[in-house]
C-alpha cells in the first residue's frame, strides 16, 4: 500500500506540474476561465483554515466573535461595489447562490421564466437534467433573428404563464439586459426578477458593462469569472429579502463555508475599484469586441448576432467554416488556443453535442495583458485553423509566437505597481 501511494503522490505532482506548464503554453478563450494576480498573495489579511456555519448573529461553532465581523466587513464591501442593499458571500459557487435564491423566493413546482439554454441560459436556470428543471417549473423565452431577447415577447409570455420569478442571465448571451424592462414586466404580473451576472459581475464592478444591480430583487454572481476573484459566488438582494435569503442559505441550503472564501472575496471585490482593474475589465471588452469585428471583416456572418457588449463573442463555425462546435474546439485545442463548444439559438436542440458555435473569451487574455494586435493576430489563427487553410503545425508555431511575447505581461508575474 505504501508504494501505491507513494506511486499515486508522484503521479499527482507529475500531473500538476505538466498542467501548469500546458496552460503556460496555451492561450485561453474559455469565457468562464481568468487568472487570479499573483500580488495578491501579499495582501490577504487572512491565512488561516477555519470554517464557520450560520449567519451573522447565529453560529453553531465556538470561536466565532470575529467570523461576525469579516462576514459584515465583506458584505458591507460588496454592497459598496454594487450598491445593494444585502450581501451573502458565503457560496460555494454560482450554481449553488441560484439554489438558493429558488429556495427562498419559491415551493417546488412554482413556475419561472428563464433565457432558453441554446439561447444563452444557464443549466440552473431549468434545464431539465438539473436540480432547478426538476424543482420548478421553468418556461422559456429565446431571442429573436438578430439574437436579441425580445422584451415584449417576453411580457407576451409572462402574462400567459404567471410565473413566480423571472430569471435573466445567461453564459452565452453577448448582448446588455434591459433590466428596467424586465422590471416592468416583474412588477405587472407580481413575479420576483432575478438577475444571474455569473459571468458579467466582474465587467460590471470595473465599470466596462452597464447594469444597475438595484433594479432586481436578487442578484447572484461569480466572484472567480471576470471579477477574478477565488472560487465562489455572491448574492446580493434588496433589505426587504434579506431575512429570507440569510435562511435560505442556512439552514436552507447550505453547511459551511471558509472564513477564507469571505476575507479573499472581499480582497477581490476592493480590487475591482482600482484603476488597474478598470483598465482589464475595458480591456476584456475591447478585446472580444476586436476579435468580433476581425472575424466579420473577414467572413461576414461568423459572428453570431454581429458583435459584442461583453468578454465574449459567439462565433458561428458552422455557418462560416462548416464546422460544428465541437470539431471547432477540438482542431483548436491541437494548435493550443482552448475555447469552448456552443449551442447558438439555431441549434437543432439544446444539447451541447450538437452545439453548432463556439464561444470566444477574452476575460484570460485581458489579465494576460494580449492587446488588440494580438487580437487580430489570434482571430488569424483561429480562421486559419477552422477554414484548413492553415497547418496544424503552422498554427502552432503562431500560438507559441504569441504565448512567448506575453508571459511576461502575466499578472502571475507582474507586481502591483
Ligand atoms: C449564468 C451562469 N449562472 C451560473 C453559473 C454557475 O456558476 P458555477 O460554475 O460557479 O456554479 C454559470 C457558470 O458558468 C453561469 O454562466
Amino acid at each position: 500500500m505504501r508504494e501505491t501511494l507513494t506511486e499515486l503522490k508522484s503521479r499527482l505532482h507529475a500531473a500538476g506540474a505538466s498542467q501548469e506548464a500546458y496552460e503556460r503554453s496555451t492561450i485561453n478563450l474559455i469565457a468562464s476561465d481568468n487568472l487570479i494576480p499573483a500580488w495578491r498573495q501579499h495582501d490577504l489579511p487572512y491565512h488561516g483554515d477555519m470554517i464557520q456555519e450560520g449567519i451573522v448573529g447565529y453560529r453553531p461553532f465556538a470561536g466565532a466573535a470575529l467570523h461576525d465581523e469579516i462576514e459584515n466587513v465583506a458584505a458591507d464591501v460588496a454592497k459598496a461595489v454594487f450598491g445593494t442593499d444585502h450581501a451573502i458571500l458565503q457560496s460555494h459557487s454560482c450554481s449553488q447562490a441560484n439554489q438558493a435564491v429558488y429556495h427562498a423566493l419559491l415551493k417546488p413546482g412554482d413556475r419561472v421564466l428563464a433565457l432558453q439554454f441554446k439561447a444563452g441560459g444557464h443549466l440552473t436556470h431549468g434545464m431539465k437534467g438539473n436540480f432547478s428543471g426538476r424543482l420548478y417549473d421553468f418556461r422559456f423565452f429565446g431571442v429573436n433573428e438578430e439574437g436579441r431577447i425580445d422584451y415584449d415577447a417576453v411580457r407576451f409570455l409572462a402574462r400567459e404563464a404567471r410565473p413566480g420569478l423571472i430569471v435573466c442571465g445567461s453564459s452565452s448571451y453577448p448582448w446588455a439586459y434591459d433590466v428596467a424592462s424586465l422590471r416592468g414586466i416583474c412588477d405587472e404580473v407580481g413575479a420576483w426578477l432575478m438577475l444571474d451576472v455569473s459571468h458579467e459581475g466582474g465587467l460590471i464592478a470595473g465599470s466596462a458593462f452597464a447594469c444597475d444591480l438595484r433594479v432586481p430583487d436578487v442578484v447572484t454572481m461569480s466572484l472567480d469569472k471576470t471579477l477574478r476573484g477565488a472560487h465562489g459566488a455572491a448574492i446580493l438582494c434588496t433589505a426587504a429579502l434579506a431575512e429570507r435569503l440569510d435562511s435560505a442559505v442556512h439552514p436552507g441550503t447550505q453547511s459551511s463555508f471558509p472564513i477564507r472564501r469571505l476575507t479573499d472575496s472581499a480582497v477581490a471585490l476592493l480590487e475591482t475599484q482600482t484603476e488597474m482593474f478598470a483598465e482589464y475589465a475595458a480591456r476584456a471588452v475591447g478585446l472580444a469586441r476586436h476579435l468580433s469585428s476581425a472575424f466579420t471583416a473577414a467572413y461576414p456572418g461568423a459572428v453570431f448576432g454581429g458583435g459584442t457588449d461583453k468578454h465574449y463573442l459567439l462565433l458561428d463555425s458552422a455557418a462560416a467554416f462548416g464546422c460544428d462546435g465541437i470539431a471547432a474546439e477540438r482542431a483548436l485545442e491541437r494548435v493550443g488556443v482552448l475555447a469552448n463548444r456552443q449551442t447558438l439559438p439555431s441549434a437543432r436542440s439544446s444539447r451541447l453535442r450538437d452545439a453548432d458555435g463556439l464561444r470566444v473569451g477574452t476575460a484570460w487574455a485581458a489579465s494576460a495583458g494580449y492587446t488588440l494586435a494580438d487580437a487580430e493576430k489570434l482571430a488569424e489563427i483561429v480562421a486559419g485553423v477552422l477554414s484548413r487553410r492553415v497547418s496544424d503545425a503552422e498554427a502552432a508555431a503562431a500560438v507559441a509566437g504569441l504565448v512567448a511575447v506575453k508571459r511576461e505581461l502575466d499578472v502571475r508575474t507582474r507586481v502591483l505597481p
